[in-house]
């Protein structure tokens, strides 16, 4: 396997490190005291190119493949992991479950804005009973003519209060289980379509969360992604990408901790010398560089199978297992090795702790990428 990322790549990688030191950085002390991403910003994420990284040019997106978009993602997460989470909820799930699941006329409707960021996506699949146990949904979807009416309820529903589109799951044929569900785009404003207050969270301070409550909501059938019945399979062929999206964005996010670890190592003297001289101090740095460098090559390994055409299930469940449980050891380093400094407000180490804690719990908990991994190992072949 050729480790070296290829010209075009790197290219990028300096490009949206570029744009991530000069725009982003800047902002995100400010995003997290008032708890908001000024929509300007979103805007101008979209004009960089973040969104469509990873995405087809004839949809609008940039056409760096998955390799690309996790290389970008990376970079990404130097900023604030909040402005990755807009990303990621609106061009990484909802935008690739309309890719995913089509039909064209639904693609082209959608995705160049949600690729160049004009429009914010949000993916609601997680309901009150329905986390983990994703195929157990209960929202409704009723035929009715040409439309169907769908009728339940999601949560904690990333950039829900900002998003114009929803691609929402609901079960057109409940007694058939999981293989009634169907996926549909629903645009903000549509009549039954009720957007809850914004969550208050650990951490993640900007990005939005909110509930979403459907009555009586009517959606054409040409608003629905794939066949009815095949929305379970878009949801987790889409979870695929995202896992590997947010194991990414953990590596990034883990190699801006351990830069600023081994900074404050060389400058912070304490009985003399550099806290740098103490193994104690070493081998934490030994072991984050070690663990990042590992879940890089899972992310880069996964992307490319991804890019050629590999189904990167197993491989993706295991990159995101992996990077985000090592990108929680490496902020819990990283709040040690800064001391006092690390628990105080005034340094972002402390937000980045609180950030990190969430990776091992959305897009499917650490527990669930062990059931998808040993799934695959038992499977028969
Ligand atoms: N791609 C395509 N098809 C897939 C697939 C994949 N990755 N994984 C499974 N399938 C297929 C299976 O082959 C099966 O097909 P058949 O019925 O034809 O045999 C079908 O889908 C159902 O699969 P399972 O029987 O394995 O389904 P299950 O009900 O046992 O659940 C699970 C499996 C892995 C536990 C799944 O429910 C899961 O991933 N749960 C976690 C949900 C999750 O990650 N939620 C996060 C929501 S999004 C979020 O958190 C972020 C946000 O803010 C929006």
């Amino acid at each position: 396997m050729d480790t070296q990322l290829p010209d075009d790549i790197q290219l990028l990688q300096r490009s949206v490190r570029g744009f991530v030191d000069d725009v982003l950085a800047p902002c995100a002390k400010e995003i997290e005291e008032k708890d908001d991403i000024p929509r300007a910003l979103i805007t101008k994420m979209g004009e960089a190119g973040l969104f469509g990284i990873g995405h087809e040019e004839a949809l609008g997106g940039q056409g760096f493949g998955k390799l690309g978009y996790c290389v970008a993602v990376e970079q990404l997460a130097r900023a604030n992991a909040s402005l990755w989470n807009v990303v990621g909820g609106s061009a990484g799930l909802c935008g690739t479950a309309i890719s995913v699941g089509g039909p064209d006329d639904v693609r082209h409707r959608y995705l160049p804005d949600l690729f160049s960021g004009r429009r914010v996506g949000a993916y609601a699949l997680s309901e009150p009973g329905a986390g983990s146990d994703a195929g157990s949904l209960k929202t409704a979807a009723r035929r009715d003519g040409d439309a169907y009416v769908i009728d339940g309820a999601k949560t904690f529903i990333t950039n829900a209060p900002i998003a114009d589109v929803f691609v929402i799951f609901a079960n057109a044929a409940p007694a058939t289980g999981s293989k009634g569900i169907t996926a549909f785009v629903v645009e903000r404003g549509a009549k039954g379509l009720e957007i809850g207050p914004n969550d208050e969270k650990m951490g993640l301070h900007g990005s939005t969360t909110a509930q979403l409550y459907f009555s009586g909501l009517r959606v054409d059938v040409t608003q629905r992604v794939g066949n009815e019945g095949d929305g379970f399979k878009i949801a987790l062929r889409t979870l695929d990408f995202g896992r590997l999206g947010l194991a990414a964005h953990s590596v990034g996010a883990a190699q801006h901790l351990l830069e600023a670890s081994v900074e404050h190592a060389k400058t912070r003297v304490q009985f003399g010398t550099p806290i740098g001289a103490n193994q104690a101090i070493q081998w934490m740095l030994a072991d984050a560089a070690t663990e990042i460098h590992a879940a890089r090559l899972m992310v880069y390994d996964a992307a490319s199978r991804a890019d050629r055409g590999e189904r990167i299930t197993d491989r993706a469940a295991m990159a995101k297992l992996f990077a985000t449980e090592m990108l929680g050891r490496v902020a819990d380093a990283a709040v040690q090795i800064h001391g006092g400094m690390g628990y105080m407000r005034e340094l972002w180490i402390e937000r980045a702790y609180r950030d990190a804690r969430i990776t091992r719990i959305y897009e499917g908990t650490s527990e669930i990428q062990r059931v998808v991994i040993a799934g695959a190992l038992l499977a028969d072949s």
